[in-house]
């Protein structure tokens, strides 16, 4: 459904996307999955066609982006970072308006409309204008307005920022819905996001992919090792310099002190265990440790190792 190869795309002065290639397969819920300014808005630009790159291809069901835009568009319904909507209009006259846009009329345009409402829970809110409704259901309208014109492939540029708790749940719901009869890529800072929707998950840091597989996969192939809690009464920086010194520990994260206490989240080498290593180490200091607990690796941990600057201190 999606081909991309070798896209690349300069601005002055950085490379916000770095020759990256992936493949989307019909039917997948697939998760871009990347800190902020890793590229992800910039490759949908692209890929949507509001973009051009600087070089590379792309080939949305058949139709390459750049030489067929037109043709590729119509198969994508993509919901932007900020869905720009209109607040002095109702929901049912926007998307009358969208679809209108989208060049389609009479009956394709009723019928897209009615369908879009339906499968985006808008049936209530059809009357009601834009600028009353609460984020979710903004976001509903922006998701109803990327499916109209019925595309196979949606393109959904974080949709759940800026919800509260209740509202990401529900948008979730609704994209895991879609995902049974569209294929879907969406992009997130958030991991969670990813682990509870998506089949597969492709990491991009810094422009560049650093991993592509499903999350369960991710976490056996990279053998990405867990991590350890520990909460120690101890000075915090000593305690978190002499931690660093065992052998194959890679990195001590200080979390929060209470009082004397303070909690370290240690990261150590894949399949290693440094737990006796650090009560010996508390023991020889005369350091109480309140906690000590081994996390089984999570796509978390894999995140972290992919994304993250190798520690400098
Ligand atoms: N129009 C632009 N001009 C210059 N730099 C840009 C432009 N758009 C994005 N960038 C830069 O490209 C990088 C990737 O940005 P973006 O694709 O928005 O990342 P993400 O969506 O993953 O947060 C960032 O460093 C950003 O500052
Ligand atoms: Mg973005």
């Amino acid at each position: 459904m999606i081909k991309v190869s070798n896209l690349t795309k300069r601005f002055v002065g950085r490379t916000a996307v770095d020759a990256i290639s992936f493949n989307v397969e019909p039917g997948e819920i697939v998760g871009f999955l990347g800190p902020n300014g890793a590229g992800k808005t910039t490759t949908i630009r692209i890929l949507t066609g509001y973009m051009p790159a600087t070089s590379g291809s792309a080939m949305i069901a058949g139709h390459d982006i750049f030489k067929e835009s037109l043709k590729a568009q119509q198969r994508i319904g993509y919901m932007p970072e900020n869905v720009p909507l209109y607040d002095d209009m109702r929901v049912k006259e926007y998307l009358r308006f969208r679809a209108l846009l989208k060049g389609m009329r009479g009956r394709e345009a009723k019928n897209g409309i009615a369908e879009a409402i339906d499968l985006c829970g808008l049936s209530e809110m059809r009357s009601k204008m834009i600028g009353t409704l609460s984020k979710g259901y903004r976001q509903r309208v922006g998701l109803a307005d990327a499916l109209i014109h019925n595309p196979e492939l949606l393109i959904l540029d974080e949709p759940t920022n800026g919800l509260d708790p209740n509202q990401i749940r529900r948008v979730r719901k609704l994209i895991k819905q879609l995902g049974l009869s569209h294929t879907i890529l969406i992009s997130t800072h958030i991991l969670s996001e990813v682990e509870m929707t998506c089949d597969r998950v492709i990491i991009l840091d810094r422009g560049k992919i650093r991993a592509a597989d499903t999350p369960k996969n991710l976490i056996k192939h990279l053998r990405t090792a867990g991590h350890i809690s520990i909460e120690i009464n101890a000075a915090a920086d000593i305690a978190a310099n002499a931690i660093k010194k065992i052998p194959r520990v890679k990195k001590v994260i200080k979390e929060s002190t209470e009082q004397e206490w303070t909690r370290f989240t240690v990261r150590a080498e894949s399949g290693t265990d440094v737990r006796e290593d650090i009560v010996k180490l508390a023991n020889e200091n005369n350091w109480a440790l309140r906690e000590i607990h081994s996390h089984g690796a999570s796509l978390e941990d894999v995140f972290v190792e992919l994304t993250q600057s190798p520690p400098t201190d």
